[in-house]
């Protein structure tokens, strides 16, 4: 990938927050599943739009976690959760198209993964640690992005502790089991 193509990337990463830590130290667990191009596997459960930021993220579950989680309102081990962001599709009269008042998806920017197994995470302080869960980071087209984890994604997500580490998903699974 050229430094050209990287530009918009590493813009948006930093939109996000993430981009302090993203060019630091390789401490991505090498276990973490790479989801990009086998995602058949996946189920997309959620989009989230920024109608502002003309950018938008959705949100998959593997179908194996997804199914089980339907039953216990629980996400199992080897929940592996992916969150594809992408710039939206400009409408010309400077806002973003949509259909169904959903934003379209234009170009990719970024893949985000957090995923749980048994034993993951006791090679961080647990200050930390988010329980099990590992996280990860790839381009559009499936290359491992170095990133620092600890740094870079732990701290905010450890906020989220009460419902299992996760921001929105847990919440998603926890509430369908409820109805
Ligand atoms: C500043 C806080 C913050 C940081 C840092 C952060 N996230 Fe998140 N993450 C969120 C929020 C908030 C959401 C919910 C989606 C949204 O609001 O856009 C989320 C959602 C997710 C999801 C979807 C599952 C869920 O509900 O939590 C994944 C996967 C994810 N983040 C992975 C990562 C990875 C990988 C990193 C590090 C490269 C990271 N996050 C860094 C705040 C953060």
């Amino acid at each position: 990938m050229t430094a050209r193509t990287w530009l918009p990337i590493v813009t948006v990463v930093a939109v996000l927050a993430i981009a302090t830590a993203v060019l630091g130290a390789d401490s991505t667990p090498p276990q973490v599943d790479n989801p990009v191009g086998k995602w058949d596997d996946y189920e997309l459960i959620i989009q989230v739009d920024v109608p502002l930021r003309g950018t938008l993220r959705r949100v998959y579950v593997d179908r194996v976690s997804a199914a089980q989680a339907r039953r216990t309102g629980q996400l199992p081990y080897g929940t592996t959760i992916v969150m594809r962001d992408y710039v939206g599709v400009p409408d010309g009269q400077g806002g973003w198209k949509a259909e169904n008042h959903r934003l379209v998806t234009g170009t990719p920017i970024v893949v985000l993964v957090q995923q749980k197994q048994k034993g993951w995470g006791l090679g961080h302080p647990e200050s930390i640690r988010n329980g099990e869960w590992e996280y990860a980071l790839f381009t559009p087209d499936g290359e491992r992005l170095p990133v620092d984890t600890e740094k870079a994604c732990m701290p905010c997500h450890k906020r989220y502790e009460a419902t299992d580490y996760t921001v929105i998903v847990g919440n998603y699974f926890t509430d369908q089991v409820k109805k």
